[in-house]
């Protein structure tokens, strides 16, 4: 099944953030999302966990190859650390999201491709923030269980103590990444 294998540290700079601001991040360290645009925000689980889907442009769309499947729920995606550590996240801060996802019902969720509805999700808490991007032109299906897991790898493997500030996993044919960074 999945594999987190392939743990790279890079060196990123996170932007002070504001609103959702993100970053994305590939393989080469060099993708960046622009333009956010807010479509809804709620509250789930007992921790208030704040969760924000939105669109915003970045450098692709990936195309999608003949015969790939658009479920790319418990895909593999290849770790990458942001060095150097400093500003958390804190992992505390991150497990109080991953325990909203448990057993969040449904279980999976759609992320839209490049240009209409969203193509990211970002949930916050304290000090880790953790988004999913569709970096693919078409729709993908993930899922929380699957995101929790990395969540709780990324917020371990990419903590303050191995020298990093978060991080994220792409897939491997890069159409989505999970990543787990500060605040
Ligand atoms: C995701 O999209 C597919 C195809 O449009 C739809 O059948 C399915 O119900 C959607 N799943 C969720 C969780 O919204």
């Amino acid at each position: 099944m999945r594999a987190f294998a392939q743990v790279t540290c890079v060196v990123v700079a996170i932007a002070a953030s504001s609103g959702v601001t993100a970053m994305v991040f590939g393989a080469d360290g060099a993708m960046s999302c622009t333009n956010e645009v807010v479509v809804s925000e709620k509250f789930i689980g007992k921790h208030n966990v704040k969760l924000t889907t939105f669109r915003c442009d970045h450098a692709g769309p990936v195309p999608a190859l003949s015969g790939d499947s658009t479920k790319v729920c418990g895909a593999q995606c290849d770790t990458f650390c942001y060095q150097p550590a400093g500003g958390g996240p804190n992992e505390g801060d991150c497990a109080i999201i991953s325990s909203a996802l448990i057993d969040h019902k449904p279980n999976l969720f759609n992320v839209s491709g490049a240009g209409t509805g969203h193509n990211a999700v970002l949930l916050e808490h304290g000090s880790c923030k953790t988004y999913f991007f569709d970096l693919a032109a078409t729709q993908l299906t993930y899922c929380y269980s699957e995101w929790d897991k990395l969540i709780k790898y990324l917020a371990s493997t990419c903590n303050a103590a191995h020298g990093a500030s978060g991080g994220h996993c792409i897939a491997a044919d890069e159409r989505w990444m999970v990543q787990v960074v500060h605040t």
